[in-house]
């Protein structure tokens, strides 16, 4: 970005007021701490942090407006969960390709007094959908529909979610939402990515949206634009003023009514009155010294990511070199077990039976590796190949806080600007979550995973989602928090990053950002990006596997917390953002 650094010393903020300390704790050095805490980023002129390094709080997220947003709540005297909310909120502002208020997500949690919290807020089918409403009268699967335009909607949880996350924040709410109200109404500057990103999403937006939207204008966007989102500030100060329901009732749920009935749409005003967060029980396991604590169903991810470290610990995965043919080998077969297993087994739990138990299970993890071959490229079954899209569209934040509190959060709208419809007279864009359900047994999703009668469509059922926030704890306190999007890549993209800190011991910046790859059971491919080794992959497909080069795998936020030195109180935290995209940490 040309856009320039104009924000004051907030990340070297600490080390200045050091060393003015060190001369004399002076009444202007107080003054500066002051003015450095307040110190707002400038939204016309900023820039990105990839890495940092401090030692009370950090969040990390996909844009730097938004990690500011949920930085300045920290300041102000709020926690983790506070910034959790700031955030998101800011990001459904700055980041519509993503981040969002007409989507869902999860969050993970681990509290100061130790407590694990996972909540729910995946977007629902609506009372009218059916198992075949994507089916056309051949029963030929209709894929767009489920991918495009109103019908593609699952009834978002996201507002709902921040609200319930708000009983363990500290601040009022209206105090979180300010800064994505002030965004969206005084606008800011966009980025080159997202110039772009409005540029080539602008025919899509035409065709899917009758009105005009915010996004989309005649001249093309350039780096630097400041874009205004009057109608989204408008729904989101119904949503300060009247909570919750200033979006599940009154004004913005008939907006999104009114909005479906233009086109194919089904969700009604009932729809959105119903809807519920709902909290589960975090998944928790152990992985050597640590405790992993993740995403439950209607996530596959937590399950995926149990059974990736329970297959490769068997075959001892850290005896091989980090990104060795052994070491690679051994996560592609469990890989394409694990996702042979989600195709098959998994879907809503409140809806169908799921052997959670069994697919977590010492023995019967050992049994899906014994036909493991060192060397040798396992086959996945004949079930018709699907394409993996590289433009994908769901948004991870990790935070950690000074009282000891780390929240992971993944949101998603699924696709690149979701079902690409905005609401009109509201101003956001819907979800295309709907895809995400198996709309055919065998037919593959936009990410080629496929399912069964387990994941298929039922109204109020939740759609299964890959998203894996997690925390990683040591010594029961948080030594990782992590996550990413993209789709179907993300519990693997979340395996590796951990493996890649704890036993290839790499640095948090290298565990982000070294390539990625990934295997999914279906298609029989491991998808690699393009910076991955050629000599590797050369050994990979002396071993019988097909490799294909892919674009970016994920947008990985990490942060670590260790100890520093003798004084057990005294934590470094080392926050990275991917070096993916526009992606932003900040701390203090
Ligand atoms: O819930 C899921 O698994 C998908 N809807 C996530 C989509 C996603 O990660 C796209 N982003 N890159």
């Amino acid at each position: 970005m040309d856009v320039t650094n104009l924000y004051l010393c907030k990340d070297n903020c600490q080390f200045k007021t050091l060393h003015l300390r060190m001369k004399k704790l002076s009444f202007f050095a107080i003054c500066f701490t002051t003015f450095c805490a307040q110190a707002q980023i400038n939204h016309f002129k900023y820039n990105n942090n990839k890495n940092i390094t401090v030692n009370k709080a950090a969040v990390v997220s996909a844009h730097a407006l938004a990690s500011d947003a949920g930085l300045s709540v920290m300041k102000k005297g709020g926690n983790a969960f506070d910034a959790a909310i700031a955030t998101q909120l800011a990001l459904a502002v700055v980041y519509p390709g993503a981040g969002n208020i007409g989507g869902g997500g999860f969050m993970v949690a681990h509290t100061s007094s130790g407590k694990n919290i996972a909540l729910d807020y995946r977007e629902s089918a609506p009372a009218k959908a059916t198992k075949d409403m994507y089916l056309d009268s051949a029963k030929n699967a209709v894929t767009i529909l489920s991918m495009e335009g109103r019908l593609a909607s699952g009834v978002p949880g996201t507002v709902a979610g921040l609200f319930a996350t708000l009983k363990y924040a500290k601040l009022p709410f209206s105090t979180l939402i300010e800064e994505a109200i002030n965004l969206a109404e005084k606008g800011f500057a966009l980025t080159k990515a997202q110039a772009e990103d409005f540029n080539n999403s602008h025919a899509v937006f035409t065709r899917n949206n009758k009105n005009q939207v915010a996004f989309v204008r005649d001249a093309p966007w350039k780096e630097g634009d400041i874009l205004i989102q009057t109608e989204l500030a408008n729904t989101l100060k119904r949503i300060r003023d009247k909570g919750v329901k200033g979006f599940y009732e009154g004004e913005t749920a008939k907006l999104i009514a009114t909005e479906m009935k233009t086109g194919n749409g089904i969700i009604t005003e009932a729809d959105l009155k119903n809807y519920k967060v709902k909290e589960r029980v975090a998944m928790q396991f152990p992985y050597k010294d640590y405790q992993i604590i993740t995403m439950p169903l209607p996530s596959s991810g937590g399950i995926i990511l149990q059974q990736l470290f329970k297959m490769t610990a068997q075959k001892n995965l850290a005896s091989f070199p980090f990104h060795s043919k052994e070491s690679v080998q051994l996560i592609v077969e469990a890989e394409r077990r694990a996702f042979a297993d989600r195709a098959e087994f998994m879907g809503d739990e409140d809806f169908v039976k799921v052997p959670v138990k069994t697919l977590v299970s010492d023995s019967y993890l050992k049994n899906r590796m014994a036909d493991y071959v060192a060397g040798k490229a396992g086959n996945s079954s004949k079930i018709q190949p699907g394409q993996i899209k590289e433009s994908e569209e769901t948004t991870h934040i990790s935070i950690t806080d000074a009282e000891g509190n780390a929240v992971a959060v993944t949101t998603t709208l699924n696709d690149h600007f979701g079902s690409k419809t905005i609401i009109s007279g509201a101003g956001f864009v819907m979800n295309n979550e709907m895809d995400d359900f198996s709309v055919k047994p065998g037919v593959p999703n936009m990410y080629g995973a496929i399912g069964n009668d387990k994941n298929a469509i039922a109204p109020g059922k939740r759609m299964l989602s890959s998203m894996t926030p997690t925390i990683v704890l040591k010594n029961n306190k948080p030594f990782i928090v992590v996550g990413t999007p993209g789709g179907t890549t993300i519990p693997t993209s979340v395996f590796q990053s951990i493996v890649n800190v704890i036993d290839y011991k790499l640095s948090a910046i290298d565990a982000v950002n070294k390539p990625k790859f990934h295997h999914q059971w279906q298609p029989d491919i491991i998808s690699v990006e393009k910076d991955f080794d050629k000599s590797l992959k050369e050994d990979l497909n002396k071993m019988g596997y097909k490799i294909v080069e892919r674009g970016t795998i994920g947008r990985t936020e990490l942060i670590t917390i260790t100890a520093t030195g003798n004084i057990k109180s005294k934590i470094k935290i080392t926050a990275v953002a991917d070096k993916r995209g526009d992606d932003d940490a900040r701390g203090y």
